[in-house]
């Protein structure tokens, strides 16, 4: 298995975006782990925490709805929103994401497939109560970043919600490399694409040292 090298990482990532693949690499990092879901070094390996405190904090809401996981890796967050009680679609770019997905869980209900956000199937427009993404546009790049975030919310079906997880910075700060966290004027996108905010949290994760995030949550107004 190879060792996690992040200068090399970090080198690779941009050879990708600078030939403007910004999403070349993904499955290289999933096959790097050799069918061990626990050797892919971005994935936590245990839901979001301020995912699973916000369907505790609107329990009643989920069961029989449909949720969509946008780059789901390998899939803890899936999970959690099946185990709440969503109908759960979770798609990757990565062929050898979703293999490791299945793998790992035999009898999920979560349908997991491969698919580009990008290039979704036409059907799933309009068609969810809940998108969740999680750390997904803070791996790419530019242009590609305001596609992803119009992608995602052309998901979205009428009085359904968006929940957004990620890196977060301050305006005018690391402005270059991957991961490219999310200023607060990013994030507000979201309302700008007619959505409401429901919920904002800015808070430091408890690695050492702590890295700054953001969880929020969005809803359709329609
Ligand atoms: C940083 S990883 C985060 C994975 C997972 N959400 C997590 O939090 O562990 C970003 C994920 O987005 C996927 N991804 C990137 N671009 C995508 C696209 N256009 N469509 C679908 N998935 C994409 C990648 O393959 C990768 O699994």
């Amino acid at each position: 298995m190879k060792e996690f090298d992040p200068v090399a990482y970090k080198k690779m990532v941009k050879s990708y975006q600078d030939r403007d693949d910004p999403m070349g690499w993904f499955d290289s990092i999933y096959t790097d782990a050799e069918g061990d879901h626990t050797a892919v070094f971005w994935a936590d390996l245990e839901p979001s925490p301020y995912l699973l405190a916000w369907l505790e904090s609107c329990v009643s809401k989920h069961l029989g709805r449909k949720a969509i996981v946008i780059g789901c890796g390998v899939g803890d967050d899936a999970e959690a929103l099946s185990e709440a009680g969503y109908e759960v679609t979770a798609f990757d770019i990565s062929s050898e994401a979703i293999r490791l997905c299945k793998n790992r869980y035999p009898s999920t209900t979560v349908d997991y497939l491969v698919a580009d956000l990008f290039d979704y199937p036409s059907q799933w427009a309009e068609r969810f109560d809940l998108i969740y993404e999680c750390n997904t546009i803070q791996v790419l790049p530019g242009k590609y970043r305001i596609q992803a975030r119009d992608a995602m919310v052309s998901l979205l079906a009428l009085q359904g919600y968006l929940l957004v997880s990620c890196r977060s910075r301050l305006s005018g700060e690391q402005e270059s490399d991957v991961p490219l966290p999310l200023d607060k004027k990013e994030i507000n996108g979201f309302v700008g694409c007619g959505l409401s905010e429901e919920s904002f949290e800015a808070y430091d994760d408890t690695q050492e040292p702590p890295v700054p995030h953001f969880f929020a949550s969005y809803k359709s107004l329609g």
